[in-house]
């Protein structure tokens, strides 16, 4: 029955969810502002259209939150949907193979910035919840919480969590935000790892020099900054602040060999990212360095001259944006405590360092005793005709640890994205079958959590 429901009115799902993607809803960028609102007014009108009781805007110090809610019968569970309707810049534009925001299907994938993460995903929630009221099978209550700031830290949605926690009651968060294994590998995702992002400003001489009057005699912040980043993993791969493994909860023999079990084909992750050999914190598996160990990147770097040709200079300043994922228990203040005290230290006396820290956010661990994931594996298994494995993926979600702070709520984590669909990346893509299936574990999740 939902499976033709879905395959009638696929087309109209997918002409809609492009109808979403054309809306330009960076978060980032402030010329994008009444972009980003107006994705948020665009996903109000289908929640209503689908049948929701109720459907608000609620305005936050930046972007807007949507939330909606169908509550059939107050003795019934109560699921919380949370999900994101802004997207990555797109930058660099010349790299993407067609327009970021003229969504177009290219070898049965949606190519748009947005498609993977999130809106993509968010409205395989919408679809699901419309075919579930067509279909009279809504077995429980459902509220959807889709915010407009994730892709820049979710700044106010903490605040907008603590002020509604009547509002937000809930058995259970679903999110689908995270990513499978393969199209034949169903996972359901079981941890993410936190975030500290750092920018660092390293001051030689209070001016630009001329690189050779100066060159050789005053320190060269670019040189230095290379150095004091470059010292910051030893031979091994490990980060070398100090305190910075204090808190990482040991694995467990069987957590590893779990972990490990999970398909993985080291061959293929290197032909597909053309590198020739994988790089990390020596004795751990690729699986394993992404999902349970912390790490600590470079994102951006720059100072001196970058423009056409060549000029002698010796700046004066030089910059990083360095971030550092975390695992369980690390606390993202503390690490970003650690950095600062850490970077300034190893401050040679020729150069002058400021450290700030940008957004943060907490690890997560979700069970896989609950009757939520047993439902979302149930669903799988009916729909995918396998059992998904648990996996660790290494991307953030702050909000997950939040809702556990803040409301007491365990999360499950039913992604349906792909590491390949370039998320944040040009030419992000997300498969129509990912779409499509999706949209039936989804009913089939609630179907599953809603039995007794
Ligand atoms: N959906 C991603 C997180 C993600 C991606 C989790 C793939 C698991 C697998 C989310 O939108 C994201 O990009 N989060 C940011 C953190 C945020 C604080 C900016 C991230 O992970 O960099
Ligand atoms: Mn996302
Ligand atoms: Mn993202």
């Amino acid at each position: 029955m939902v499976k033709e429901f879905i395959n009638t009115n696929k087309d109209r799902f997918l002409a809609e969810l492009f109808d979403w993607l054309r809306i330009p809803s960076v978060s980032a960028d402030s010329r994008n502002k009444e972009d980003v609102r107006k994705a948020a007014l665009f996903l109000k009108e289908k929640f209503a259209v689908a049948g929701v009781d109720a459907v608000e805007i609620y305005e936050t110090k930046g972007h807007p939150v949507v939330y909606a809610e169908k509550i059939i019968n107050s003795s019934l569970p109560t699921v919380l949907v949370y999900g994101h309707y802004d997207v990555q810049p797109a930058d660099p534009l010349n790299l993407w193979t067609s327009p970021p925001f003229e969504p177009m299907i290219k070898d049965d994938k949606i190519y748009a910035r947005g498609s993977c993460d999130d809106k993509g995903q968010v409205y395989m929630h919408v679809k699901a919840f419309e075919a579930m009221m067509k279909l009279n099978s809504l077995p429980c209550n459902i509220k959807f919480m889709v915010e407009g700031e994730e892709e820049v830290g979710s700044d106010n949605l903490g605040d907008f969590v603590k002020a509604n926690k009547t509002k937000l009651k809930a058995d259970v968060i679903l999110i689908s935000d995270t990513a499978l294994i393969s199209l034949e590998h169903p996972s359901i995702t079981v941890g993410l790892r936190g975030l500290s992002y750092m920018e660092v400003e390293v001051t030689g001489p209070n001016r630009d020099l001329h690189s050779g009057v100066y060159g050789g005699a005053v320190a060269n912040p670019i040189n230095t900054l290379c150095q004091m980043i470059a010292s910051l993993h030893d031979e091994n791969g490990c980060v070398t602040i100090p305190g910075f493994y204090d808190k990482v909860a040991a694995l467990s023999s069987s957590d590893r060999e779990s972990l490990n079990k999970a398909p993985f084909d080291l061959n293929y992750y290197k032909k597909d990212l053309d590198i020739d050999d994988v790089k990390g914190e020596k004795g751990y598996s690729t699986v394993e360095r992404t999902g349970t160990r912390p790490t600590l990147d470079v994102n951006g770097i720059w100072g001196g001259y970058i423009g056409e040709g060549a000029k002698t200079v010796l700046p004066s300043k030089a910059h990083a944006k360095i971030s550092m994922r975390l695992v369980p228990n690390q606390s993202s203040a503390e690490i970003t405590d650690l950095f600062t005290k850490h970077f300034k230290a190893i401050a040679p006396k020729y150069v002058k360092v400021k450290v700030t820290a940008h957004h943060g956010g907490e690890p997560a661990v979700t069970p896989t005793d609950s009757k939520a994931f047993k439902a979302a594996s149930k669903a799988f298994e009916e729909v995918w005709g396998k059992t998904p494995i648990p996996t660790r993926d290494g991307g953030s979600i702050p909000i997950v640890a939040l809702f556990k702070k803040e409301l007491g709520l365990d999360t499950v984590l039913m992604g349906f994205g792909l590491d390949s669909d370039a998320i944040h990346s040009p030419n992000e893509h997300y498969g129509v079958k990912n779409f499509l299936l999706g949209i039936e574990t989804i009913v089939a999740f609630y179907k599953h959590f809603a039995k007794k």
